[in-house]
């Protein structure tokens, strides 16, 4: 089916000059070396190694200026460099409930105003200051003791931040001296000094006085203005960048400041022997063809690294919107320094203590919110190619999948959709029945998602466009005028989201009735949105993105924003798709560029990956990267974004993808059609197969997302996650837990394998998902080898798990909502078990208002004999404990029509792994004998290897939604 409309027809002529204007990969983005600021971070700290015994930090607390709040619980006090005196900085240091530590610097009465707004995008809301802290203010320094063990000491000078728990340091600020907040300065030509002695005061002073100092180095370096390629940053607020140094002198190990390729625990950047030679780098950037091991930067950035060692985690958080870079060094192999160097902000550090990783997930969501109750179908399989190119393209894969017994809930439409690139506009040539085509697809129960970018055509007939022009809601040049940039659209402007009169403006785009005149009518509410291109990508532009002298509203400059600039458009378009209707709808959008916090708006995904298994292998470690920083609900593009797999490889990624919270496959213009209904066998019924195991743990899937909603606590979680003691999982990154569900999965990201191996981190029997093979870990770790076949996906369930799945395949997830359950009930050593399931509506916020189910399984030895109980209970009654504060919280509903409708749900199947022996009955507690199979194996508690025993009670008769016991006699 090829209808080719005018924006493809487009696209294809801008593709086709790609090579010629975007094709250079590397040297469109900046090193460090390439990058003024960086450049001078790193200097600064080659010249503190090389003069260590004499190197001291300038800056200093006057503590004359310390001012303790009126309860006490936080202070304030003047900050000075030696080099500097004239140039004053404020401190404030707070300590929150929560134990959270807050560090605040800011330049006082500076010639210009530093950035200072990143924390009111990133934080879900002002934290509270704790009462309980008492600071004791000394001659040297001021330190306040709370908590389990810990105190934080404020040293005055020079200025060092340390937070110990139990005697040991945890986290250190300043500690090497590195800390330097370039202070705005006008601009003065330099003059050299001579014949004083280097590092002097008669030195200092007198460069001081030519505005020169030697903590800064001898030369000038790309101050006020700085060229990269074709570029010439203005710089007109000349040099204001931020270095500090962080140390965590315990913890070998760190994790996070996504997004980049690269391993889970993060690799040395600096120091002997260092794995990659320039720092990681924050800033958002649409990086074509990106290379599968690098710190490039990529779509999205989160400030957020966790330290780890196996008896503490803390965590920092540095929340600055500017391009940054951090180095990563390990002194030793128990301690990492880290040194973050920002272009521009205040110094707005929260030092999370943890000690736990659980801790630090409830610390941080607590800041940033946590990732809401996405709609249930948004967990199953997402369709998406670039591009469908007509409504009846969409219906004929529709009905491909159909015939082919696939299940799919959702089809995508890519930039093509739209006439010349004009998002929101059909393309009247392929898409003339867009409403009819979304009904004949919502028929079934399934949805649409539709992309809309942020760049808008800057054409007359273009109503979106010329209705933020007249808001005057656009990004401006530094001259004032309209920025203009190229993209998919030619040329383009951008709303500029910070602007809060877009606000409206957009989010009144998705009213497809009772709209304003510019809404979007030709839409449905089972519509929803895909946001790209929001970094943002500018293709003419310097490294891809904006010129960082723009200006955004407020006056405040691209370069103090840049990586907080893509969170707003998922931000206003979700709140866009809750409001169009009558009832308020959970949302659902997708965005590729995405900042601290973002989590509270939707999905994201890993961007253009290469259809090769280093991009898948990476993918994983990165998808585990985001969902440690709050990106819960991430996955990456099934098949590679770029190129043409081979069936091995899209069978692998099925896998890979079925076990990510975001499972979408997606490709590129000109790859081949892949969809799975065009493989030939064996390859087609695997995948079949895959997708329908990903509809049968679907029960699984949303019961962690629950737990996210409200814990913050990640939806897939790596060994130092779930074992934060076992020192020998914490560099591992291709294997992972799912929630609290006790499944552990090892996606095979390799050619040619029929084997591999699974670490098991405890002494814990485990067993194999499919065969019920038993495999036992053991106190120090072990690892077995599980069969992987192509058809195979190593995925272990934990001895003491009871997982929730519905085994009866269907086209879409929504025909699945009255469907049976079956319950795996895996023992564990001691012959018990524990697991939930939770249910709601899937759709609206009806959650919000008790209508919930939230159930408790729970097997353990009866009383008497070797038998098993098994049993139901409901925990909506006793549910809200677990919920960080700020979190959308249920509240327990007596009636609870949700529940009621629930109650001929049955639990149609009850299969128990690892008894003992074999049953002599099978009852319900004060009710029926039942029907049972037994298979002998060998129990959870021997010693050999083999297949469980597995026993399987058929249609017990129970309903989901009740409470029940069942007894199982030996
Ligand atoms: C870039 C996105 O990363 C990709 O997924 C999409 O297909 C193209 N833009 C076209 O919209």
């Amino acid at each position: 089916m090829k209808v080719l409309n005018t924006a493809l027809a487009n696209t294809l002529l801008l593709l086709s000059l790609l090579p010629v204007s975007l094709a250079v990969k590397a040297g469109d983005f900046k090193t460090c070396q390439q990058s003024g600021f960086c450049r001078r971070g790193r200097a600064l700290a080659a010249r503190a190694r090389e003069s260590a015994d004499t190197w001291r930090s300038p800056y200093s607390i006057d503590p004359s200026t310390l001012t303790l709040s009126p309860e006490q619980a936080s202070f304030t006090a003047g900050v000075r460099s030696l080099l500097y005196p004239d140039i004053k900085f404020g401190l404030d240091v707070r300590v929150h409930d929560d134990g959270v530590v807050r560090v605040r610097m800011d330049e006082v009465d500076g010639l210009k105003k530093r950035y200072d707004e990143a924390a009111r995008w990133a934080l879900v809301s002002e934290p509270s200051v704790s009462r309980e802290i008492k600071w004791t203010i000394g001659k040297t320094d001021a330190r306040a003791a709370y908590g389990k063990g810990i105190e934080l000491v404020v040293e005055f000078s020079p200025l060092r931040v340390v937070l110990r728990r139990n005697g040991k340091d945890q986290v250190v600020v300043n500690g090497r001296g590195l800390m330097h907040m370039e202070h705005f300065r006008e601009k003065v030509e330099a003059k050299a000094v001579e014949g004083s002695e280097e590092g002097s005061d008669e030195q200092t002073v007198m460069q001081v006085n030519n505005n020169r100092v030697w903590f800064e180095g001898d030369e000038e370096d790309a101050l006020w203005e700085e060229t990269f390629g074709s570029w010439t940053d203005s710089k007109p607020k000349g040099p204001e960048s931020l270095s500090l140094d962080i140390d965590f002198p315990n913890h070998g190990h760190v994790y996070g400041i996504p997004q980049h390729a690269t391993s889970l625990s993060l690799p040395t950047t600096t120091g002997e022997n260092s794995f990659f030679n320039d720092p990681y780098r924050l800033y958002n950037a649409d990086v074509f063809e990106y290379v599968a091991s690098a710190t490039t930067s990529l779509y999205g950035s989160i400030p957020l690294m966790h330290a780890h060692s196996a008896d503490s985690t803390v965590g920092i958080f540095h929340v600055v919107g500017s391009e940054t870079w951090i180095d990563v060094a390990h002194p030793t192999e128990k301690s990492t320094d880290t040194q973050w160097i920002s272009e521009s902000g205040i110094l707005d550090l929260f030092i999370l203590p943890g000690p736990t990783p659980a801790d630090v997930f409830a610390q941080y969501a607590r800041l940033t919110g946590t990732a809401p109750l996405p709609p249930h179908w948004s967990l199953a399989y997402h369709q998406c190619r670039w591009n469908y190119v007509s409504t009846d393209d969409v219906r004929g894969v529709q009905k491909r999948f159909d015939e082919e017994d696939m299940p799919v809930d959702v089809f995508w439409l890519d930039i093509e959709y739209a006439e010349d690139h004009k998002y929101f506009m059909w393309d009247q040539k392929g898409f003339p029945d867009p409403v009819d085509m979304v009904n004949d697809v919502a028929a079934v129960g399934r949805k649409m998602v539709v992309i809309v970018d942020p760049h808008l055509k800057r054409a007359d007939n273009y109503p979106v466009y010329k209705k933020a022009q007249e808001l005057d809601v656009l990004v401006k040049q530094k001259n004032g005028n309209e920025y203009e940039g190229w993209c998919w659209s030619g040329s383009s402007a951008w709303v500029d989201f910070f602007n809060p009169k877009s606000w409206d403006y957009w989010a009144a785009l998705f009213k497809f009735v009772k709209g304003p005149e510019w809404s979007w009518t030709e839409s449905t509410e089972d519509v929803y949105i895909w946001n790209d291109m929001n970094e943002p990508s500018v293709f003419n532009g310097p490294e891809i993105t904006m010129p960082k002298d723009n200006i955004h509203h407020g006056g405040w400059e691209h370069r103090d924003i840049h990586n907080i600039n893509g969170m707003i458009l998922p931000n206003v378009t979700s709140r866009g798709l809750v409001e169009r209707g009558e009832v308020p709808k959970r949302p659902f959008v997708l965005t590729r560029s995405f900042f601290a916090g973002s989590q509270r708006y939707g999905a994201m995904w890993t961007g253009d990956n290469l259809g090769t298994w280093d991009h898948m292998a990476v993918g994983v470690k990165m998808v585990l990267a985001n969902s440690i920083a709050g990106m819960a609900f991430s996955g990456s593009d099934v098949g590679g974004f770029f190129g043409n797999p081979e069936p091995e490889m899209l069978v692998r990624w099925y896998h890979v993808g079925a076990f990510a919270p975001f499972f979408r496959a997606h490709a590129h213009l000109d790859t081949k059609r892949r969809e799975p209904y065009l493989l030939e066998d064996p390859y087609k019924s695997i995948v079949r197969d895959i997708l329908r195991l990903r509809y049968s743990m679907l029960p699984i899937w949303y019961t962690a997302f629950r737990e996210t909603s409200v814990t913050g606590l990640p939806i897939l979680r790596p060994h130092y996650v779930a074992f934060p003691s076992d020192p020998t999982g914490f560099a591992i990154d291709d294997q992972y837990y799912i929630g609290s569900s006790g499944l552990l999965v090892k996606p095979v990201t390799r050619p040619g394998v029929t084997e591999e191996t699974v670490y098991l981190p405890e002494n814990q029997v485990y067993y194999d998902y499919f065969s019920h093979r038993v495999h036992r870990g053991a106190a120090k770790g072990k690892t077995v080898t599980v069969p992987a076949a192509l058809h195979q996906v190593p995925l272990l369930i934990r001895g003491g798990s009871i997982l929730p799945t519905r085994e009866r395949p269907r086209r879409a997830s929504s025909l699945m909502k009255n469907d049976p359950f079956t319950l795996r009930v895996a023992l564990d050593n001691k012959l018990s078990a524990r697991g939930e399931l939770y249910l709601d509506d899937g759709v609206t916020y009806s959650h919000r208002e008790g209508q919930i189910v939230w159930r408790e399984f729970t097997a353990q030895k009866a009383s008497k004999g070797k038998g098993v109980r098994v049993g139901s209970r409901d925990l909506a009654k006793a549910n809200i404990t677990t919920a960080v504060e700020g979190a959308a919280l249920s509240i327990y509903d007596e009636k609870n029509a949700f529940a009621k409708g629930l109650d001929g749900v049955r639990v149609e199947k009850i299969v128990v792994v690892g008894l003992s022996g074999k049953p002599s009955s099978v009852v319900v507690e004060g009710g029926a004998s039942l029907q049972w199979e037994f298979t002998a194996g060998i129990s959870g508690e021997g010693k050999k290897e083999g297949a469980a025993s597995v026993l399987t009670i058929k249609d017990p008769g129970v309903g989901v939604a009740n409470d029940w016991s069942i007894v199982i006699n030996i």
